[in-house]
């Protein structure tokens, strides 16, 4: 790649601000332009990057001088925006959820087959170091035939959180299911493929979210035989995240995420076929968050033609169907099709 690309980030929170210093850092991309619609945001922003800022999205969108554009406002927007860049011609990257719904995710999709350009789903989760290799070592048959796996993630919620953007249908989409809820979703799904029936309940236990969930439980079949059971939740006071896969000769687990999640830790198990206790091999990352990083090179190495990209179009969807199959099911009280 010669040229550096130039990006424009969309919503400089909590994540925008992360991409726009990603994308600073970054030998193959400069970070132009952030936006947010309040100025104090985008100019924090601004100086962390290097990068002009503006209160109007419209005006980082519209620049013919970049290349790529990050959405990274709450989610009641993404598709609106993310689809705006496509159209003017740009590659996208927008956050999780892809939106706030099905129909959101397929409209943003289909934008970009129209528009012929690099769509990704900010999925860091994949890039994770205990989650690549769990991945790794489940796709390479390490543990067998997957017969189900298991997946808590959550926090502790926070007084007033009912009166920020995650705490507003309109803006969320959803509550915790789709918020956190959605990471482990879509490692299901990379691990597993898609599943065909899905089972939910959802409370809503401490936080008053009116009808936004603050716990979700969702159980999923795939086409395989395997089994999946996850819990999502606002109210487990010690964050916390687990991921674990049980094949027929063996298991991988991976437990925390760095930082207040605790160290992220891949154990790997070998059945003994004369039982007893299992062989284990025991990873610990203990150092910072590469995720954000190796997610942005990713990125990059795909507008440079490079192929095999993680959170594709097609990922983002697949993720959101199996998230309103989870809604749709809790509604019903009854399994539903994905
Ligand atoms: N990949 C991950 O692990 C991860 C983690 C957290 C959040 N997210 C996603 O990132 C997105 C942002 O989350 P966050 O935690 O950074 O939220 P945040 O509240 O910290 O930041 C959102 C920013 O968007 C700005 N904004 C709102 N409407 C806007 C508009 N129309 N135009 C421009 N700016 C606007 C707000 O002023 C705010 O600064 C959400 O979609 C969220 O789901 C992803």
């Amino acid at each position: 790649m010669s040229a550096r690309l130039r990006v424009g980030v969309v919503g400089c929170g909590l994540i925008g601000r992360r991409r726009a210093i990603e994308a600073g850092a970054s030998p193959h991309t400069e970070c132009a332009a952030v936006a947010d619609r309040v100025a104090a945001a985008a100019n924090e922003a601004a100086a962390v990057s290097g990068a002009e800022a503006t209160d109007d999205w419209r005006r980082v969108v519209e620049r013919p001088d970049l290349d790529a554009i990050v959405v990274a406002t709450p989610n009641g927007y993404l598709a609106e925006i993310a689809i705006a860049a496509l159209s003017a011609g740009k590659h996208v990257l927008v956050e999780k959820p892809m939106g706030r719904n099905v129909a959101e995710a397929e409209r943003i999709r289909a934008a970009a087959c129209a528009a012929g350009r690099v769509l990704k789903v900010g999925f860091n989760h994949r890039y994770h170091p205990a989650i690549a290799e769990a991945w790794r070592r489940v796709t390479d048959g390490g543990i067998g035939e997957v017969i189900n796996l298991h997946c808590r993630y959550g926090h502790g919620g926070r007084p007033g959180y009912e009166r920020e953007w995650r705490g507003s249908r309109a803006l969320a989409g959803g509550g915790e299911l789709i918020d956190q809820g959605v990471h482990v979703v879509d490692l299901l799904h990379w691990f597993v493929g898609v599943p065909h029936e899905a089972f939910a309940v959802l409370q809503t236990a401490v936080w008053p979210l009116g009808d936004l969930e603050d716990n979700a439980f969702g159980l999923f079949r795939f086409p395989s035989g395997a089994v999946a059971a996850l819990h999502t939740s606002l109210t487990v006071w010690k964050n916390q995240f687990g991921f674990d896969v049980y094949g027929h000769t063996g298991a991988v687990t991976v437990q925390g995420l760095g930082g207040s999640y605790g160290v992220e830790t891949l154990n790997v198990y070998r059945r003994r076929l004369e039982g007893g206790a299992p062989e284990r091999e025991t990873h610990a990352f203990d150092g910072p968050d590469e995720s954000w990083r190796l997610e942005w090179e990713d990125f990059v190495r795909a507008l440079d033609g490079g192929e095999g990209m993680l959170g594709t179009a097609d990922d983002g969807v697949a993720a959101m169907r199996m998230v309103d199959a989870l809604y749709r099911s809790a509604a019903a009280g009854a399994v539903v099709e994905v």
